[in-house]
Order: structure tokens, then sequence, then C-alpha cells
């Protein structure tokens, strides 16, 4: 069983990995959430995630994180998300709210013990939790970091959107000699689903349900496009550590590019004695039915609770 804390900006697929994760609890034991500025305003990111972990009657420490980046200014993403940062599902305030502490001590206090970090959205949380909070570092298990690309961008030509968002604050991860695992651009379209799979969702359960109104919102940037499917970004971090065998990795250097057109560029020179593992490939249908059948789980957890 591993401790796991997500550092996250939900976000359609940060909740995709978060079911992930809650579909495995033999798997993960689930120290709590911190969330952080991103796709939006960090106030809406942490009341998305609330109302989210209240539906489903899920009673889990939320802390809200850093409210910009390092140095840049937060940059929100409604075309991706919405306004709201996880529009589709009409959510309200439940049980789970912000708690009102610093996050940096929350972390503190969850890593007096040996805890991964899944980080879904801009680095900026666990880059002030190293610098400030060194002595936690021997307790950091494992980051494995939603960011970069290998050849092309999604924010720019070639920048994702995290490492873009906070490029100083990933290069101060990176740097860190952390045992990081990078799910990049690519590896995450290895973590797509077919519309045709997310469809029979709709009115199938309570979880699949809310599922398939998440992903409906999140997958009309692919049909507008006429793909049949839509990479689940951040859901690949989740599916990693439960299926390290459906994927293919690369020890390699990445180096960020902190200014200019180029902003966020992940630079990756594969070396066996590189700072992180970086995923290029998985196995898409294997990763496709076991979403499937986490959902299904979910469902039936909620069923047998009532
Ligand atoms: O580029 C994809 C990333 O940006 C994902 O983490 C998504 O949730 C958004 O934050
Ligand atoms: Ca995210």
């Amino acid at each position: 069983m591993r401790n796991i804390i997500f550092d996250c900006d939900p976000g359609h697929d940060d909740i995709m990995a978060i079911f992930a994760a809650l579909a495995n609890p033999e798997e993960f034991n689930i120290l709590g959430f911190t969330t952080v500025c991103g796709n939006q305003t960090s106030d809406k990111v942490t009341k998305n995630l609330c109302r989210v972990l209240s539906y489903l009657d899920k009673d889990y420490v939320v802390v809200e994180g850093e409210k910009k980046p390092l140095i840049y200014n937060p940059e929100p993403q409604p075309l991706a998300h919405g306004e709201s940062g996880l529009d589709g599902p009409i959510l309200l305030d439940g049980k789970i709210r912000n708690k009102n502490i610093n996050y940096l001590e929350f972390l503190e206090s969850c890593l007096s013990t040996k805890t991964t970090i899944m980080a879904l959205g801009p680095l900026t949380n666990i880059a002030k939790l190293i610098s400030e909070k060194p002595h936690v570092i021997p307790n950091i298990e494992q980051i494995v970091i939603m960011g970069g690309s290998i050849y092309g961008g999604n924010i720019l030509e070639k920048s994702e959107f995290n490492i873009y968002a906070d490029p100083h604050a990933a290069k101060i991860v990176f740097d860190s000699g952390l045992d990081i695992v990078l799910a990049p651009l690519e590896v995450c379209d290895y973590c797509s689903l077919k519309h045709n799979v997310i469809d029979p969702f709709k009115s199938k359960g309570y979880v699949s349900n809310l599922t398939y109104e998440i992903l409906e919102f999140f997958s009309r940037y692919s049909k507008e496009r006429n793909k049949d499917k839509s990479p689940i970004f951040d859901l690949a971090c989740t599916m990693y550590l439960l299926h390290k065998e459906a994927f293919v990795g690369k020890n390699a250097y990445v180096d960020v590019v902190l200014e200019g057109e180029n902003r966020g560029q992940t630079i990756i020179n594969y070396s066996s004695d590189g700072n992180v593992l970086v995923l290029e490939s998985a196995n898409n249908e294997f990763l496709q039915t076991k979403f499937i059948e986490y959902i299904n789980r979910l469902d039936l957890e909620y069923k047998n609770n009532r």
C-alpha cells in the first residue's frame, strides 16, 4: 500500500485520476489533497474538488495552495475546462470544504512518513515545499508528474500547459534529485478514452453518471476536431502506478525553458543516469478497459453503502 497525496488543479482529467485512485483502496492510502492555481484560479479548483468529494461522500482533507505561479501571472484555461474549471456537471457545495490551514504545513505533516506525490497541475506548491521544507525530501518516495512533452505542446507549439504555467517551479522540481516519473503529453494519448466508451456511462450509475457529465464536456474539443477519442491527461499518473507493466519509458535529463517563445518546453536528453523516468507509450486498450472497471467499481461501492 502506497501513501499518496494529490497536488492538483481539478480539472476534468484531475478528477478522473482521483477516481482511479479511489477505486483502488488496497493500492493507495490517500493522505489528502492540495490544490494549486492552474487550469483555473485556486479558489475555483479547490471548490470543484470539494464538491466532487462531497458528491462521493468521501471525507478527505483538501487544502488550497498557491494562488499564483512563482514568477508569472496565472493564465486560466476556460476553453479547455470552462469558466468554473470543471464545467459540465452541476455540483453543489457539500460537507467537504477547504481546510483553512497552511498547505506547506499540511504537506509537511503528511510527509512524516514515506509518501508519493501525484502532481497533476503546475508545480508551484511542490517547488515551494522543496525550497521551504527541505527536511521532508527524504520522505518523498516518488513524484509522478503530468507535464511537459517530448515533441509538441498543447499551449504553445512546443510547450505543455502545466510546465508552461510555472516553468521556474518545474525547474526546481526536476533539479531536486528526487525520484521523478514524468507523464508527458505523448503518453497521455495512450490514456485516451474513446467517445463510444464515455457515452455508455450516461445514467448508468451514481459515479458513472458524474463521469459522463465531466468527460462529455472535456471531450467536446476532440469531437469538434472529428477525433474518436480524448486524452485524459492526468489519468496517466494514477494508471502508471497501478499498471507499470502497461507503460514504456526511458530515463532522461529533463530541463525546462524558462522564458521566450518556447517558455515551458521540456528539453529531454536521454541518458541511463538521467534525473527523470519519461513515459513514452502505454497499452491504450488495456488502460481503457481498466478505467471502465474502476468506474463500475465506484458505482458498486456507492450502491452498497446506501
Ligand atoms: O496539459 C494538460 C494539463 O493541463 C492537465 O493537468 C490538465 O488538467 C491541465 O491542468
Ligand atoms: Ca491537471
